[in-house]
């Protein structure tokens, strides 16, 4: 369920070198099912061309040639009211100013007063020009009046310098435009928490005892409840993965700083996701300083790690949140019968039950092979999938459990 899909986006592309940016941000809007409208003002042309922009988005591009056309007395009223959101990517300093007076000069500032829709603004310029009073204020004003702003961000300006000006990343406004669209989803005003990746448990300052989860699991959790218009807290030791937009990442290493992450977070929460793969066994002792090879082979002594399943069913027993547990169940052998032992014993609504010895399925790869099993007894067996595909199923599960607000 990308909220995306079907949607339509009024893409304004002003004049700015980051209008070379827009194009990917209009392609990434035409894969996930969005009907892309792309409106340049004739500074955005000296940039790039409507052929760019229709050549990804399959649709014609608007130009001011549009707004003097044949159709041009209603060319802006029909794009403004088509529209479900409007972006402005990158928007320069003039065209701040334009959206903050009311001034329609060009066929995207006509349509921008002509629109009803929510309107997300990424602001692209030199930093001077940003920084300036007036820019500033037009920013404010534009917020005020309930605008989305989007960056910008610092780093390498057209000019030179290095400052904050630069419009932020296409994959970031995507993330934006996506979880602006889920807000009203069937889980708004739900809290999901969900743990990702492996937790890394310190030998010494510079070693640790991890295991080859790679957090995708969690991740495409987490992006579907957001999805989903879930309020999300993605807790996760996983260190390279880029979180998804809108989340409220926390990022632990070790099994007891994600237990007091999840206590803190669930305390509050209608459904805890369990994806982490959390480390059974810590070093009892680990060294302050680095362990020399010259001091020979160490004897490493272990101890339990919290398991912090546990540790929520016993709070469970007193308190109702979280609502609902699904617990994650790695199993090289014997899957069903142990998987269903732990949702036992951890107390769970529901365990997915992996099968990692499987080539396609568990770490590292983006498919899975599950089994869910149910408190009631119920099992659902599925073949290979898309880590993306097994996350919209637990989403629709969730949702059978919490009716919409
Ligand atoms: N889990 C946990 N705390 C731990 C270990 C695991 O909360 N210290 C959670 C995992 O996040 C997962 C579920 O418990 O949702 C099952 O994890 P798994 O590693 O399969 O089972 P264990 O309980 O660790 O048992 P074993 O490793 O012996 O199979």
């Amino acid at each position: 369920m990308n909220p995306i899909h079907q949607k339509t986006i009024l893409l304004g592309v002003t004049g700015s070198i980051a209008a070379y940016k827009a194009v990917e941000l209009a392609s990434r809007l035409t894969q996930a099912g969005g009907m892309v409208e792309v409106i340049l003002t004739p500074a955005a042309e000296k940039f790039v061309t409507p052929l760019t922009f229709q050549s990804v988005t399959g649709r014609k591009a608007y130009t001011d040639a549009d707004l003097w056309g044949g159709e041009g007395h209603v060319t802006h009223i029909g794009l403004g009211r088509s529209g479900d959101l409007l972006v402005i990517a990158p928007a320069s300093a003039n065209t701040l100013a334009k959206l903050a007076h009311g001034i329609g000069d060009n066929l995207l500032t006509v349509t921008a007063l002509a629109s009803h829709c929510p309107l997300l603004i990424a602001p692209a310029m030199d930093a001077g020009m940003f920084s300036h009073a007036a820019t500033q204020e037009n920013v404010e004003t534009l917020r005020q009046r309930g605008a989305n702003i989007i960056g910008p961000a610092a780093g390498h300006l057209a000019s030179g310098l290095v400052g904050v000006g630069r419009m932020v990343e296409a994959a970031e406004i995507y993330g934006c435009v996506r979880y602006l669209f889920a807000r009203s989803g069937p889980l708004a005003g739900r809290k999901v928490v969900v743990t990702a990746g492996g937790t890394r448990e310190a030998i010494d300052p510079v070693r640790v005892i991890t295991n080859r989860s790679s957090g995708k699991q969690g991740y495409a959790i987490a992006q579907a409840a957001l999805d989903y218009g879930a309020d999300v807290t993605l807790i996760s030791a996983a260190q390279y993965l880029p979180a998804p937009y809108g989340c409220h990442l926390i990022c632990v290493q070790s099994a007891s700083e994600m237990l007091d992450a999840v206590l803190e977070e669930t305390a509050q929460a209608d459904v805890l996701v369990m994806a982490a793969a959390v480390a059974d066994f810590r070093p009892a002792k680990p060294a302050s300083q680095k362990i020399k090879k010259d001091t020979g082979i160490p004897a490493i002594a272990l101890e339990p790690t919290p398991d912090i399943l546990a540790h929520v069913a016993a709070r469970r027993e007193k308190d109702t949140k979280p609502r609902f547990v699904i617990g994650f169940a790695a199993e090289t052998e014997d899957l069903t019968a142990n998987a269903r032992a732990k949702l036992g014993k951890k107390r769970l609504d529901l365990i997915v039950a992996n099968d990692i010895a499987a080539h396609d399925a568990g770490f590292e790869v983006d498919t899975n092979r599950v089994t869910l099993i149910f408190a009631n007894g119920e099992v659902q067996t599925f073949p290979t999938m898309q880590k993306t595909e097994v996350a919209e199923l637990l989403l629709q599960q969730i949702c059978k459990w919490i009716p919409q607000r």
